[in-house]
């Protein structure tokens, strides 16, 4: 993880309190909060050094509901996600064709990326990003 230094103050639930009272805490975003989503973020609350920061869903009834649940934010929108500075790892639970979008920009971000797999339904499009030479 390389951009600790980014992370703001922790408002999380759960997880290693002294990393978030140290503000060394690394941020998390939860993008999608249907089946899986929710599993994940519950373990970002939990992970040491962690701290779930968003919750993203369109959907104001999961994504509010879980964000709320977890003491984090929700935002509707995956762009505005990628593009805070207090996330540093985007955790991709989307529906599979539009797992790439989101990982391409969330890293292009510069954000750590973990995805649900598999990365995209087109072997090739998959390849081709994971070679992409990203900004570092
Ligand atoms: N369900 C499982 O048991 C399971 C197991 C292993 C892997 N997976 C994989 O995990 C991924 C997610 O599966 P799931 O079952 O949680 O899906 P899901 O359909 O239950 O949830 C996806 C969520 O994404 C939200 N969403 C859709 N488009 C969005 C957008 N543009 N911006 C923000 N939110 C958006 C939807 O509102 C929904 O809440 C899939 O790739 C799936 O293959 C699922």
């Amino acid at each position: 993880m390389s951009q600790g230094s980014q992370a703001g103050a922790a408002t999380g639930a759960g997880g290693n309190s002294g990393a978030r009272a140290r503000g060394r805490a690394v941020g998390f975003a939860v993008v999608g909060a249907g089946l899986v989503g929710p599993r994940h973020a519950e373990f970002a609350t939990k992970a040491e050094g962690a701290v779930l920061r968003v919750v993203c869903d369109l959907r104001e009834d999961r994504g509010r509901v879980l964000a709320d649940k977890l003491g984090a934010e929700w935002v509707p929108d995956f762009h505005e996600v990628v593009q805070r500075e207090d996330v540093q790892v985007v955790n991709v639970c989307l529906p599979t064709a539009l797992h790439l979008e989101v990982a391409t920009a969330a890293a292009e971000a510069g954000k750590h990326v973990m995805v649900e797999k598999p990365l995209d339904l087109i072997e090739c499009a998959a390849g081709a990003a994971a070679d992409r030479r990203l900004p570092t």
